[in-house]
């Protein structure tokens, strides 16, 4: 079912605050990790999503290289356990040591407008395409430097949302 995304931003920012997932696809491989911070709004005559990346995930390699990614966010049917289990996962394992779409049994379906997957088990779906990306550069404002102690540096992608839907 397709959605008009700002009939569904308090339940997506909600869902966000508690953890959703970030799923991109490069060469052939697809990797998914939690996020907690995001935005919904409107840049460009444009609905984006915006998520911030370290430079540490691997996640930012396959979007900088796809240039799309997904957000994969649970419906007031997901169990909770099973949202708890899927955060702790994909939010502490990377994709460079395990295949976390395995490990969750996760089953995807092919995006509809970018080659970054849905997945059937976290049915809420924004695809989205990078129009801009911006390094959060230092020096960072005072009461922001506690997040930044070892470096790591977060880049703001700001995705089009070129579709949402509900699978
Ligand atoms: C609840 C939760 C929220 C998170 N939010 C973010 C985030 O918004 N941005 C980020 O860069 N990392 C975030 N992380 C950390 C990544 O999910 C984590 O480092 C992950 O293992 C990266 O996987 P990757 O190396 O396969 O990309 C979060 C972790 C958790 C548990």
């Amino acid at each position: 079912m397709d959605i008009n995304v700002f009939d569904y931003t308090e339940q997506i920012l909600k869902a966000v605050k508690n953890g959703v997932l970030l799923t991109s696809k490069a060469d052939g491989k697809v990797n998914t990790m939690a996020i907690s911070w995001g935005m919904i709004g409107i840049e460009w005559n444009k609905p984006v999503f915006i998520t911030v990346v370290r430079e540490s995930r691997y996640t930012k390699e396959f979007i900088d290289k796809s240039g799309v990614f997904t957000v994969n966010i649970p419906v007031e049917s997901t169990d909770p356990a099973f949202i708890k289990k899927v955060i702790a996962h994909c939010g502490s394992k990377s994709g460079r040591d395990t295949d976390k779409i395995a490990d969750m049994g996760f089953t995807l379906t092919d995006g509809v407008t970018v080659d970054s997957p849905a997945i059937k088990e976290l049915p809420l779906t924004l695809e989205c395409k990078v129009v801009y990306k911006q390094r959060q550069d230092e020096p960072m404002p005072e009461g922001l430097q506690s997040f930044y102690a070892g470096g790591d540096l977060h880049t703001a992608y700001y995705g089009e949302i070129t579709a949402a839907y509900i699978l």
